[in-house]
């Protein structure tokens, strides 16, 4: 199934595509992708020179419109003032890329930078999507990319060799929930969700717990390795258009997201139950 016509720069009418995190990584990598495939492209960032030479090319290239956005997102004037543009009769796919990770031991960790992860991986794409779908629901058409994880499914596993994340992966659990309940909410209407959870890219995002932006001109790739970004992206666009909720780029098998729907239905069969029989001696001693 092809649907990219229903909402895409094909389908005529509004295609501005709005892209957080564009400056280096994933984010960069939608932008170029979407340009080439002719959305005009709202670019989102801090780094303001970054977002300046990438708008130049994208229009140089591809002959699109190309938008630069500076916003700290983690700023709610910022924020308020990027979700007034996400609201935009124009935009028709809204791709939540931009996160940092704040990693480190819970309690080493500055508690305004936990703070910051939060507003930055929650708030952010939360807000932007309220302000996203009305419009595009009374348009018929749209789409809703949030960027999570596989660090949201990490709950079972020590830190090493994986790093120190209880929030950051706690984050990242948050936009693959989101993202799935309201798709369940949104059921066949015109708007597409996705949520897509990466493994580890090749991409900035461990040159900085993400206080700062990385310095630099151009993006750069942090020394972890990982799978290239533009896989990642490919994965991405092309669950999109299949229809694809939980779009996972390394996942070869696919019914890995069935058997855990089962064993979240299994959890939850704990709901409506009486006490469970471990607990009932405790229950039992206060009567
Ligand atoms: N790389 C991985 O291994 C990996 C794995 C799974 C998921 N992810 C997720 O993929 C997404 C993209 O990350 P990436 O790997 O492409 O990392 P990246 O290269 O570090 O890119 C992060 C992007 O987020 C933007 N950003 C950071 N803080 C911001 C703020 N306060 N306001 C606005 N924009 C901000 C950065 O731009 P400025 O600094 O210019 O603001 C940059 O464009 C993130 O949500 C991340 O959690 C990454």
């Amino acid at each position: 199934m092809d649907t990219h016509e229903e909402w895409g720069p094909d389908a005529g009418g509004p295609a501005t595509a709005v892209v957080t995190g564009a400056s280096s990584g994933i984010g960069h990598e939608y932008a170029g992708r979407l340009a080439a495939a002719g959305w005009d492209v709202v670019l989102v960032a801090r780094r303001a020179e970054r977002l300046a030479s990438l708008a130049r090319r994208l229009r140089e290239e591809h002959g699109v419109r190309a938008e630069e956005c500076v916003a700290d997102l983690a700023d709610a004037g910022d924020l308020a003032r990027v979700a007034a543009r996400v609201a935009g009769e124009d935009v028709a796919l809204l791709v939540n890329n931009a996160g940092i990770n704040g990693y480190g031991l819970f309690t080493d960790v500055d508690p305004a930078l936990l703070t910051k992860v939060v507003a930055l991986n929650v708030t952010a794409p939360t807000v932007l999507t309220r302000a996203a779908l009305p419009g595009m629901q009374a348009r018929g058409r749209g789409a809703v990319v949030n960027v999570a994880s596989l660090l949201a499914f990490s709950g079972d596993l020590p830190p090493d060799p994986l790093p120190q994340r209880a929030v950051y992966a706690a984050t990242k659990g948050y936009a693959v929930t989101f993202t799935r309940v309201l798709a369940a909410e949104l059921g066949d209407g015109p708007v597409r969700l996705q949520v897509l959870c990466p493994g580890l890219t090749a991409t900035e995002f461990h040159l900085t717990t993400g206080r700062e932006p990385v310095s630099g001109a151009a993006p750069q790739v942090h020394r972890d390795g990982g799978m290239p970004a533009p896989d990642v992206v490919t994965a991405s666009l092309t669950a999109l258009r299949t229809g694809e909720t939980v779009c996972v780029p390394g996942l070869e098998e696919a019914r890995a997201l069935e058997r855990l729907a089962e064993a979240e239905a299994g959890v939850r069969s704990g709901a409506g139950a009486p006490l469970a029989s471990r607990y009932r001696p405790a229950a039992d001693a206060l009567r």
